[in-house]
């Protein structure tokens, strides 16, 4: 047997949280520490406080305690180079390079990447003056999608109706600098339809290993309308992504981005997020991310056989040829419990009642995403407050399960979408 593992997440949501709990359940792993972690996280690994973006001191625990592998949630660590950091002092890191990372960290990037790769995506340009940026508008069809080039938390993207609205959108990035650098760059592109995907995959810089494909929920509202936040649940495996379409998007997007990127002298090691949106059964690529996904990793974990430390031990040492990923035939869902008001203002420090009713339950884990310990009870802190995660053997089990659980769980001015999953049930 190989040696045990110490293994620290960095990172403090559902996404972490369901890394941790999956880790948890690996014969080879001995320690788990987390920086900087949640309350629910805190009952399965050592949490310490150091924030994600602080690279020296992560760099200097993983040193004193001796960490085998260090395993990187959130994509703001990775923008800044924490695995460049890590590898110069032979620390093992799960995840991309700075120079990798782009894919996520610049928009105009990737699309530069996937026009070389001849990789299926909106047509695309990118400006940094206001002026050229509105003059293009003018002659744009509607509707039209304006992104904020840099990371922007999920919320610098605007699909407008109407050229007023992508005028606004131009000017509050560019020249308001609502994204602050992030929108120091704008990507205008053309509006796609059709049906939004998750796949993502491992990959080592040459082989590539796809996970189950899964389904987020972005909208706050029901119906998938309001505004744009981290995600507010997602389901797996995604019924619309059928074998010929997983073999599509390995072809025809993960294969040639992940080649495109050791043709640059960037090869990635980590997980590689394709989102995508399916029109007549081609999949066209929305964003890449250089990291799991939030929340789609709290389903598709639950539903991985494979011991997920031998995995990612595998990416890092190169050798992911030798993995074979096992996967449940269940399906799972998650419901995202948030903070009143998200994603705009919202109150923290509210006390969460109904966990213990609901820890035990057969089938059902409660990612924690934005909670803190207060005194003896368990608060919220932050706008994702809970991710209730339940599998069964059918899409309609879990979702039945899910909701049951969330049900338990009580805080003042709570808010769950009620329609996870609705759109492949009915
Ligand atoms: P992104 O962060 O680039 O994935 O964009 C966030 C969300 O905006 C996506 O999940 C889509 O719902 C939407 N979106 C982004 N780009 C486009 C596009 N070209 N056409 C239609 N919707 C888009
Ligand atoms: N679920 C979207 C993301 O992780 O960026």
């Amino acid at each position: 047997m190989a040696n045990p593992m110490k293994i620290l997440v960095i990172g403090s949501g559902g996404r972490e949280h369901a890394l941790i709990w999956k880790l948890a359940s690996s014969p080879r792993v001995s320690k788990l520490y987390c920086a900087p972690g949640n309350a629910g996280i805190s009952q399965l690994a050592t949490c310490v406080p150091i924030p994600a973006t602080d690279l020296a001191s992560l760099k200097t625990f993983a040193e004193r305690e001796a960490v085998d592998l260090t395993v990187v949630g959130p994509e703001a660590p990775l923008a800044l180079g924490i695995a460049d950091l890590f590898r110069e002092s032979k620390l093992k890191v799960f995840g991309p390079t700075k120079n990798a990372a782009k894919i996520e960290s610049s928009k105009a990037f990737a699309k530069n990447l996937m026009m070389r790769q001849g990789i299926p995506t909106a047509d695309a340009r990118t400006f940094e003056s206001v002026r050229l940026a509105l003059d293009y508008l003018e002659q744009c069809s509607l509707p039209i999608v304006v992104k904020a080039d840099g990371l922007a938390q999920g919320k610098g993207v605007v699909v407008a109706r109407t050229v007023q609205d992508a005028k606004d959108a131009v000017v509050n990035m560019l020249e308001h600098r609502a994204f602050g650098d992030a929108g120091r760059r704008v990507v205008i592109e053309d509006c796609l339809e059709g049906e939004e995907l998750t796949l993502m995959a491992f990959a080592d810089g040459k082989t590539v290993v796809p996970m189950l494909a899964a389904q987020d929920h972005k909208r706050l509202g029901e119906g998938d309308t309001g505004p744009n936040t981290g995600g507010m649940g997602a389901y797996a495996p995604a019924p619309v992504a059928t074998p010929a379409l997983r073999y599509a998007i390995m072809r025809d997007v993960l294969h040639p981005a992940i080649e495109g990127l050791s043709r640059v002298g960037s090869p990635f090691f980590g997980v590689l997020y394709a989102g995508l949106m399916v029109k007549d059964g081609t999949p066209y690529v929305l964003e890449f991310n250089a990291r799991f996904g939030d929340p789609e990793t709290q389903v598709v974990l639950p539903l991985l056989k494979t011991d997920l430390a031998e995995v990612l031990e595998a990416v890092v040492e190169h050798r992911l040829d030798q993995i074979h990923l096992e996967w449940s035939e269940e399906s799972a869902v998650c419901v995202v419990l948030a903070s009143g008001g998200y994603p705009g203002k919202y109150e923290q420090g509210l006390p969460i009642a109904g966990l213990q009713d609901v820890s035990g339950q057969d089938r059902v884990a409660v990612f924690h995403a934005g909670t803190a310990w207060k005194g003896e009870d368990v608060v919220t802190a932050g706008g994702r407050v809970l991710g209730i995660t339940a599998w069964g053997s059918s899409l309609r089990a879990a979702h039945d399960r899910a909701y049951e659980a969330g049900r338990c769980i009580k805080f003042e001015g709570q808010y769950c979408r009620t329609d996870i999953a609705g759109r492949v049930l009915t």
